[in-house]
């Protein structure tokens, strides 16, 4: 027998229904996920043992007997880390765990956002963020970016232009800190000076700092928290630190906020166990742990950006992350992503197109982000081969690769 019976009555609105899993193909260039090599298994069944045998019994009781705002030594830790990485001043009171940062995302939405609300999203962005906004029904508008996150001129036009049609943006999403898809990180004075424009027009900001952990070169200025916490709900993440599949994130906040995004989690608790081992393991590991991940991370980025000049030549603009685990670049305008799609999945390659990572699909369609975390190296040179002759397949470009005629090899 196949076929729920009663499928006439699901709702309307539903996504489009979930593929079974087959399996990583084998150039796998999109997603967040981490480098199993890099995964300290031995130290995290170490840290699992010990927080286990000291507190394990404490699992009998919803949220380990010790309320929804999370594991403390997790909180401390948290709170300890935003401290010394990112001049935040918090305490385990002001940070709540969640599953993951997705979840923090869908929190906030529902503390600030009803359907039909106007959000401003930076023109770029995560993917997984504008999809979920979009079906909240929010109206989003995207602000232009630079090689500095969002320009200020352009978010000024934006709010008036807002105000001027009597509507009050409820938040402003941001990851100023290893934007997602850009890689930039915005300065402190572009902090300031956003904080200034979101407090003069009325409007909280909402920031994200998923990657801000694996930053290359430790010169990050202060989170927008850390400069005005009475503005700002700020998200981060031990996906990208760590591991996507704990799923383990946390939000910070000013209590007036926090205490109704807790009650808003709508999960009973994010899971102890990952909450417990997270804690254990980076409270001892983590600075050997982020800076050797980052450093193989950064050599993995190198040898993504060699290939691609290797093979796509002069017909590549790369914007080379300052951190994080994506490389964001732009083919020639000729150049539609989004027909090289379905050719490219023929040949064992997934990517993230451009227009699913921005507010204006169209304005994207030269765009492309490659995640260069969970390939070895060798799939990468084999991987970025393979896109550079669909591409050249589908639309003659690049002309030359490995300094070749393409149509000669
Ligand atoms: C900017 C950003 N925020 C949030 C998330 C959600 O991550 P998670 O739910 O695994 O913490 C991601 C995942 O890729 C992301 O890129």
């Amino acid at each position: 027998m196949d076929g729920f019976a009663y499928a006439n009555l699901y709702t309307m609105d539903l996504p489009p229904p979930a593929p079974r899993w087959g399996g990583f193909p084998p150039y796998y260039f999109v997603g967040g996920n981490n480098d199993p090599t890099l995964i300290p298994c031995e130290l995290l069944a170490e840290a699992a043992a010990s927080v286990l045998r000291r507190e394990g019994a404490s699992l009998a009781i919803y949220n380990l007997g010790q309320g929804p705002q999370g594991y403390p030594p997790l909180r401390d830790f948290v709170a300890s880390k935003l401290a010394a990485r990112r001049s935040m001043h918090c305490t385990r009171d002001d940070v709540a765990i969640t599953s993951g940062s997705g979840q923090g995302i869908d929190m906030v939405c529902k503390l600030l956002t009803a359907r039909g609300d106007t959000i401003i999203v930076e023109g770029y962005s995560y993917g997984g963020a504008i999809s979920k906004f979009r079906k909240m029904g929010l109206n989003i508008v995207g602000a232009p970016l630079d090689d500095d996150g969002i320009r200020m001129d352009a978010l000024e036009d934006i709010l008036k232009d807002l105000k001027a049609k009597g509507v009050s943006a409820k938040f402003i999403y941001t990851i100023p800190t290893i934007q997602n898809p850009t890689g930039s990180i915005m300065p402190l004075e572009r902090r300031q000076a956003l904080l200034r424009l979101a407090k003069t027009y009325g409007v909280p900001i909402f920031e994200d700092e998923c990657y801000a952990d694996l930053i290359w070169a430790w010169d990050a200025p202060p989170a927008l928290y850390a400069l005005d916490p009475t503005q700002v709900i700020h998200i981060g993440s031990f996906s990208k630190s760590l591991a996507p599949a704990l799923r383990v994130g946390y939000l910070v906040a000013e209590w007036s906020a926090l205490s109704l995004l807790i009650a808003l989690k709508g999960d009973s608790g994010t899971g102890a166990v990952d909450q417990m081992v997270v804690a254990e393991y980076f409270s001892r590991f983590y600075d050997d742990h982020i800076k050797r991940l980052s450093t193989a991370l950064e050599g993995k980025l190198d040898v993504m950006e060699e290939a691609l000049r290797r093979e796509f030549g002069v017909s590549v603009e790369t914007f080379r992350p300052k951190g994080g685990i994506f490389l964001w670049l732009k083919l020639p305008d000729a150049v539609d992503v989004r027909k090289l799609i379905a050719p490219a999945a023929k040949a064992g390659l997934v990517f993230n197109a451009g227009p699913e990572w921005a507010c204006d699909a169209d304005a994207a369609k030269s765009y492309l982000r490659l995640c260069f975390a969970m390939p070895s190296t060798e799939v990468i040179e084999d991987g970025v081969r393979t896109l550079a002759r669909v591409c050249f397949e589908e639309t003659g470009i690049p002309v030359r690769s490995a300094n070749l005629e393409n149509a000669t090899r």
